[in-house]
């Protein structure tokens, strides 16, 4: 492949539609409407269409109390007969550096592990899943028909391709005891209606790809308790996708570490101890995304190149605790650098561990 050889041509232009066009005949449609024309690009090599990427660079991952931009790549595919050839990596390498170049510092995506690790991408999602039989649940709570309504207490998932035997529940409406007991009728009622022998409730609700990742504070909820008591495995897993049946996660990539901190404490001011009132506390992280020091004088957060202990992480982990997805403590001891107190309740302060739900796709489909 000779770089010079290459153009990005963007849905801006007549030529860059049809060059979008020929690549998505070739492998498969995309929509580009949702997103600014300039994110939709098709990589033409020596004249010819190789490769295409639609991108949404106008999402926001919810926090405590603000949220943080990042970019989400929706579609992205090589022409069969061009492939191997090193295009999708010119394109994903395009792509983040002018995403990098707009300010975005956070690059979010979902697919196999074997195309999306090897560009610095980690997981920072959990899984929900609350699996049960309707005869569990017709030995715990009887088998009454269920009440006028109690439908509307459980989405099921009418999506194709899951397991023959198994019935989706993608989202449970029920918080008292008298709802949890009528939404597990209704769903035991809708598996022996379909002829499923197992359910598995997503709760709480872990949307498969493009969804927004909301933040929970909590990974239980009272339905979960409910379905226990008549013997449901109840299940929250770390994203696993080099060992499950299906190797598609929800991914996340650090463009620039001084960028994201920046982004990720601006406007913060910490609540010090009193005897931490006015001490310095400072951390720097030295990354495959750059290097950056955080540090925070008495209330105020900072984000300087000033000396500090340093941590030697990979640039996704400062992602996966930012997003809540892991404590300093766990991400320091995972990479083996040591961490002094304050710099840990500096950190723990300003990135409070949180819930992200997405799909755990080896739960549903069978490969
Ligand atoms: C996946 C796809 C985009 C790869 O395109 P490509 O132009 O052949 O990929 P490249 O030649 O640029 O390869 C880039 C890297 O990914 C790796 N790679 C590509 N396809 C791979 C595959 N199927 N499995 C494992 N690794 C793969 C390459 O080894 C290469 O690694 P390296 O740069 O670290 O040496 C292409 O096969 C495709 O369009 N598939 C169908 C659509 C699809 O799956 N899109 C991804 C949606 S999540």
């Amino acid at each position: 492949m000779h770089t010079s050889e290459l153009e990005i041509l963007t849905a801006e232009t007549p030529a860059g539609r049809d060059a979008l066009h020929a690549v998505m005949q070739a492998t498969y449609h995309a929509e580009i409407d949702g997103v600014p024309p300039r994110w939709a690009g098709a990589l033409v090599a020596a004249g010819v269409p190789v490769a295409y990427i639609v991108i949404d660079p106008a999402r926001a991952l919810e926090r405590g109390g603000d949220s943080l931009p990042y970019a989400f790549i929706r579609d992205v595919a090589t022409h069969p007969d061009y492939r191997g050839r090193g295009y999708f990596r010119a394109l994903m390498e395009h792509s983040f550096a002018a995403l990098r170049a707009q300010g975005l510092a956070l690059v979010v995506t979902h697919g196999r592990h074997q195309l999306y690790r090897r560009f610095g991408f980690d997981v920072f999602t959990h899984h929900a899943g609350i699996f049960v039989t309707p005869a569990q649940i017709a030995r715990a709570w009887g088998t009454a028909a269920p009440e006028a309504g109690a439908g509307r207490l459980i989405a099921i998932d009418e999506g194709r391709g899951f397991f023959p035997d198994l019935l989706v529940v993608r989202a449970v409406h029920a918080i008292t005891a008298a709802e949890c007991r009528a939404a597990l009728l209704a769903a035991a009622d809708a598996a022996r209606a379909r002829g499923l022998a197992r359910i598995l409730f997503e709760d709480p609700p872990a949307p498969s790809y493009g969804s927004h990742y909301p933040l929970r504070l909590a990974a239980e909820t009272p339905f979960a308790a409910a379905a226990r008591a008549c013997g449901a495995l109840v299940s929250v897993q770390g994203a696993d996708p080099e060992n499950g049946t299906v190797p598609d996660a929800d991914w996340i990539k650090v463009l620039d570490v001084a960028l994201l901190l920046r982004a990720a404490t601006a406007g913060r001011a910490v609540e010090r101890s009193a005897q931490a009132a006015g001490a310095r506390a400072a951390v720097a992280f030295e990354t495959e995304a750059g290097a950056a020091t955080l540090e925070c004088d008495g209330a105020c957060v900072r984000v300087t190149d000033n000396p500090a202990p340093v941590l030697r992480w990979p640039a996704a982990a400062l992602a996966q605790l930012i997003t809540g997805y892991r404590s300093a403590a766990l991400l320091a001891a995972l990479h083996d650098t040591p961490l002094s107190g304050a710099g840990q309740a500096l950190l723990d302060e300003l990135f409070p561990p949180g819930w992200r739900f997405s799909r755990n796709e080896s739960w549903v489909y069978p490969s």
